[in-house]
């Protein structure tokens, strides 16, 4: 019998192909309102969970940064405000719409040459061998089909001790804010991503990806097995999100 691969998107059991296109289509339908949405569904708080990956990187200048998923540009134009003009700053995303809005805000903040845009997948990153200093990913890993592909990307394109960065939602850990933060995920956020963008699905796909990725311990296991000689995480905001960091070996 044929052996014919399925996958998850949200609750649907699709193909992997079917997979990256849907993905696809939720962010040609949400790039527009992309950025206001996080700011509603998070009260802003994904900024702080922004910065403070910032933090954790600590961005030098003689580094080279790829950020994955890059999407609107956030990640990127954070490194950029933390090492000025002379940043190398790669951004890399499935989505053209996505790329558009973040070529626009960057052109809005006076920033016309500052990065290079690339669209790919993680799964199959369009960079040579050993090319970079930092690999970044936020909130992206959940969306991607097949993880370990994506995670054996990042060992491939980074440097040897390079340094990768992963945020990402992951578990609540208080059974109390854990029964809130259900409630307000299943009911609220669907509807305010149908009241903000006329696109009750997509949000309804945001929560679905949420509760089927990987758990934070075993996000850290599938770093390990994909080549990182060390993997840990940090959790934010009692487990919303948490901060993967990885290392690559250093030969
Ligand atoms: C939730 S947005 C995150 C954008 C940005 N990193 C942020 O933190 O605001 C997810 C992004 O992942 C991109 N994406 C989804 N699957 C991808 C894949 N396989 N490879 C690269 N980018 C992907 C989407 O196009 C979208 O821009």
């Amino acid at each position: 019998m044929q052996n014919i691969e399925k996958t998850q998107f949200g609750e649907q059991t699709v193909s992997p192909l079917e997979k990256t296109s849907l993905v696809r289509g939720v962010f040609d339908s949400v790039a527009d309102k992309y950025d206001v949405m996080n700011d509603l569904m998070s009260a802003g708080v994904h900024r702080l969970w922004k910065d403070r990956l910032i933090a954790m990187i600590r961005p030098q200048a003689d580094e080279s940064f790829l950020d994955v998923a890059g999407g609107t540009g956030d990640i990127a134009f954070r490194i950029r405000q933390k090492l000025g003009q002379q940043a190398d700053i790669n951004i890399c995303d499935l989505n053209e719409q996505m790329l558009r809005v973040g070529r626009d805000r960057a052109i809005d903040r006076g920033w016309l040459n500052e990065f290079s845009w690339t669209t790919g997948n993680a799964e199959n990153l369009p960079f040579p061998d050993n090319s970079f200093d930092v690999y970044t990913i936020s909130f992206g890993l959940r969306n991607v089909t097949h993880i370990d592909t994506a995670l054996a990307e990042v060992v491939r394109v980074l440097k040897p001790g390079g340094r990768f960065f992963c945020l990402e939602f992951s578990q609540v850990q208080n059974p109390y804010f854990a029964r809130f933060y259900d409630v307000y995920s299943r009911f609220v956020i669907p509807e305010v991503g149908r009241i903000v963008t006329q696109n009750k699905d997509s949000y309804q796909y945001l929560i679905e990806s949420i509760r089927k990725f990987p758990t934070a311990p075993s996000l850290c296991t599938r770093m390990q097995e994909a080549g990182f000689s060390s993997a840990k995480f940090t959790r934010l905001t009692d487990g919303i999100v948490a901060i993967h960091k990885g290392i690559t070996p250093k030969s």
